[in-house]
């Protein structure tokens, strides 16, 4: 079944370890920690995580957050340094 991460909260760091429970997308009422067990479990684009979990689906307020979090779970160590690139 794919690549999976066995534990995505290794991966964060602990600020954003913090309130799992409580909504990300408070939009569509969707918990950090559904967002972060989707994404270990293969959604790692905002338009999987979407499908999965329908965050991002309201106004799309907390697409930044998501994107965050993809890119600590997908790309350790390189996070930061690539947005900067791309966007600069
Ligand atoms: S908080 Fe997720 S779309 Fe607004």
């Amino acid at each position: 079944m794919g690549t999976k991460i066995t534990d995505p909260l290794d991966k964060l760091p602990s600020s954003l370890k913090k309130d799992l429970d409580k909504n990300l997308c408070t939009c569509n009422e969707v918990p950090k920690i559904d967002i972060i067990n989707a994404i270990a479990n293969g959604a790692i684009t905002i338009k999987e995580v979407k499908k999965q979990t329908y965050a991002t689906m309201g106004t799309g307020c907390c697409t930044q957050q998501v994107e965050k979090l993809i890119e600590y779970l997908c790309a350790p160590g390189r996070k930061e340094r690539r947005e900067r690139g791309r966007k600069g």
